[in-house]
Parts: C-alpha cells; sequence; structure tokens
C-alpha cells in the first residue's frame, strides 16, 4: 500500500487543483502498490489537526480549469512554528503525529516560501516530503517559473490594457499597482506586455524627480496619458538606504491604503496631470489558470509524483533552463528569487523607453 498526504499552503493561486490533478492521475496510473490519498485541509492547519479527507481519482477529475484549492488554505507562518496554536496544541510535533498516524509514505507540499521553510522543517524531523513551487509572485529560489505566475501576469497585463482607454479619453496618469510582495516579477511582465510607460518594482529602488521627469517627457513627445506600474513593495532610494526597522516602521506609519495612493498624491501635487489609481488586488490570483500555468503545473505534478514513486524526497520541484528538475529542499528554502537588475529583460525595457525610476 502506498499512502500519500496533500496540502496547499499560503496564498492561493489559479493551478493548484490543476497540479495535484497531475500528482494524483500519475501516481494512480504509476504506482504498483494500491494507493491511499489524504487531503489535508487548509494547509498546515490540517496537518497540525488532522483535518483531511480521503480522497479518490474522481475528486481530481474535472478541476484541471478550476481556481483556488478544492482542499482549502492557510497561512501558518514560519517564524511562528515553535510557538504553540492559541490551544496549547505545538505544531511540529502535531504535524510529524498526524503524519505517523495515517502511515504515510509521502507528502506533498503545494506552497511559497514559507511553506517551503515548513516543508524542510518537516523533512528534518524525518518525514518523507516533497515540495511544488506555488505563487503568483514567481520568487521561489531555484526554480524559473513557480504555477499561478503566468496566470497572474495574464490579468495584471488585462488590468493595464483595460485602463488605457480611459486614461487616454481623460489624459489622464494612471497609477496601477501590482501584487507581487516582496519582488517585482508580475509587475514587471506585466508592465513590459501591457505597456506601461514607468515600471516601479523593489529591486530598483527609484527617486520621484525620475518619475515626474518620464511622464514630462511622454508628454513633450505627445502621450496623451502615462501609466505607471506599482509594484507593491516598490521602494524609494531613500528608503533602501535605511535600517530595515526604521523602513518597517515608515511602511507602518502610512495612513493611505498602499503605496500606489502615495505615489499618484505625490504625481498630482508635483504636475498639473489629473491622476487615478487602479488595485486589482486578489483578482490577479483568481479565476481559472491560463494555459501556460496548466501545462507547467500538470508538468509539476506528474514529476513529484514520480519522484514519490523513485523514492526520491526531500525535494522541490523545478522549472531550470527549460527542464523539469527536483532540488534538494536544504539549498532552497529560506532563500528569496530577485528580479536582476541587470538582467536582459530589465535592459531591453529600458532600452525601448521604460522609466524604472532609477535615472
Ligand atoms: O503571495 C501571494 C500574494 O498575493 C502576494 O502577492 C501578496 O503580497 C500577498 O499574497 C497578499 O496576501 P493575503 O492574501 O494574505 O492578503
Amino acid at each position: 500500500m502506498l499512502r500519500i498526504g496533500l496540502l496547499t499552503s499560503g496564498g492561493d493561486c489559479q493551478a493548484l487543483n490543476a497540479t495535484m490533478r497531475g500528482i494524483v492521475k500519475t501516481v494512480l496510473r504509476n504506482s504498483k502498490e494500491k494507493v491511499e490519498i489524504y487531503g489535508f485541509e487548509d494547509g498546515y492547519q490540517g496537518l497540525i489537526y488532522g483535518r483531511y479527507r480521503k480522497m479518490s481519482w474522481a475528486d481530481f477529475s474535472g478541476v484541471l480549469i478550476k481556481g483556488g484549492t478544492i482542499l482549502g488554505t492557510s497561512r501558518t507562518p514560519f517564524k511562528l512554528l515553535d510557538t504553540p496554536e492559541a490551544d496549547g496544541v505545538e505544531k511540529v510535533p502535531a504535524m510529524v503525529k498526524n503524519y505517523r498516524k495515517l502511515d504515510l509514505d509521502c507528502l506533498f507540499v503545494l506552497g511559497g516560501n514559507g511553506s517551503t521553510k515548513t516543508a524542510n522543517r518537516l523533512r528534518e524531523e524525518g518525514l518523507n516530503v516533497i515540495a511544488l513551487p506555488k505563487t503568483i509572485d514567481n520568487d521561489t529560489y531555484g526554480t524559473d517559473m513557480t504555477f499561478g505566475f503566468p496566470s497572474a501576469i495574464d490579468i495584471a497585463t488585462k488590468c493595464i490594457d483595460d485602463i488605457h482607454t480611459t486614461a487616454d479619453s481623460h489624459r489622464r496618469v494612471f497609477v496601477i499597482e501590482i501584487m507581487g510582495h516582496k519582488v517585482g516579477w508580475i509587475p514587471l511582465y506585466a508592465g513590459i506586455a501591457g505597456g506601461a510607460d514607468v515600471i516601479l518594482i523593489p529591486e530598483i529602488p527609484y527617486e520621484m524627480d525620475n518619475v515626474i521627469d518620464a511622464i514630462e517627457q511622454r508628454e513633450r513627445d505627445g502621450g496623451r496619458f502615462s501609466i505607471i506600474v506599482v509594484a507593491e513593495g516598490a521602494i524609494t532610494k531613500k528608503e533602501a538606504a535605511m535600517k530595515k526597522k526604521d523602513y518597517k516602521r515608515l511602511v507602518a506609519q502610512r495612513v493611505k491604503p498602499s503605496i500606489a495612493y502615495d505615489i499618484a498624491e505625490e504625481i498630482a501635487a508635483r504636475t498639473d496631470r489629473e491622476v487615478r489609481v487602479a488595485v486589482p488586488g486578489h483578482t490577479q490570483r483568481g479565476g481559472e489558470p491560463n494555459a501556460q500555468d496548466r501545462i507547467f503545473a500538470t508538468q509539476c505534478g506528474v514529476e513529484a509524483a514520480m519522484s514519490c514513486l523513485t523514492g526520491e524526497y526531500g525535494c522541490m520541484i523545478a522549472l531550470r533552463n527549460g527542464h523539469m528538475m527536483r532540488v534538494p529542499l536544504e539549498e532552497v528554502a529560506g532563500k528569496l528569487k530577485y528580479v536582476d537588475p541587470d538582467s536582459e529583460l530589465v535592459r531591453e525595457a529600458k532600452m525601448l523607453g521604460i522609466s524604472f525610476g532609477d535615472e
């Protein structure tokens, strides 16, 4: 008998179900033994409290195009892993106990950075864990792509596309805030795909003077509008030079809902332009996975299943230079993948005339 467990952890995204379908179909088709499948509800919470469903092939049929996660998810911050739950339950011992109680052979964890760190901790505790790189943010170290990212780019791009008509009609400046947590992958890709004039990302600290210059230059060139794409984690040069704790305090003191509103206010004050803000927010994580996401999620699922069937645990499934592979969890856990400010894509965007606010 082969007993496998599945859980989805952290922020949801579009291709979680597609990935689980890939795992389950492949295991069922290729296992020489009878298979039992346990789906833990709401991420690590399900493993901590032993909340699971015994599942079958039928649960994963027809979910390829379904967004969200059929198992539910939650955030279990890694830094609180050794802090007991409110009811006193010790998280790590509880997870180990429930894994052992079900006599699992392997646990598949579909998660982002924090979840992968926890997966690595479970590996250290002796569990057989295989992680799969989930997040719209694309910031998982060790893989060139994460599932969720391709669909998020499409949604953010569509938002930028749709803003163009109103920006043009009204001669406005639009500040569009794009998700991505501490990194700028979605804003960079969607910004280029959507024809943004300015893209501000955390990896390239900006100065407001340069943003204003870019808007004015566009006006001199005859442009009727400007589209500023700002990452939710974008940062000025002055902020980048601050101590981490001082910057955190500054962010905590912000009275506006988010960075786009601060930037919009400053542009309006320093130019005579009408400025508006658009924040697509969680729509970027919602809806169906696009075709590229479905394919990549399926590849991740198949690779993870085969890794389990060949007894290779303690790894994360990754895409590197066009090839699927397994990378040791301890090599990737706890590290973030940032946009390289000197990458070809950034250089090409600059050559095209997109401003990153740094010069
Ligand atoms: O990690 C995915 C993400 O959508 C980030 O882009 C964003 O910063 C964060 O999650 C939002 O988290 P929550 O859904 O908990 O508000």
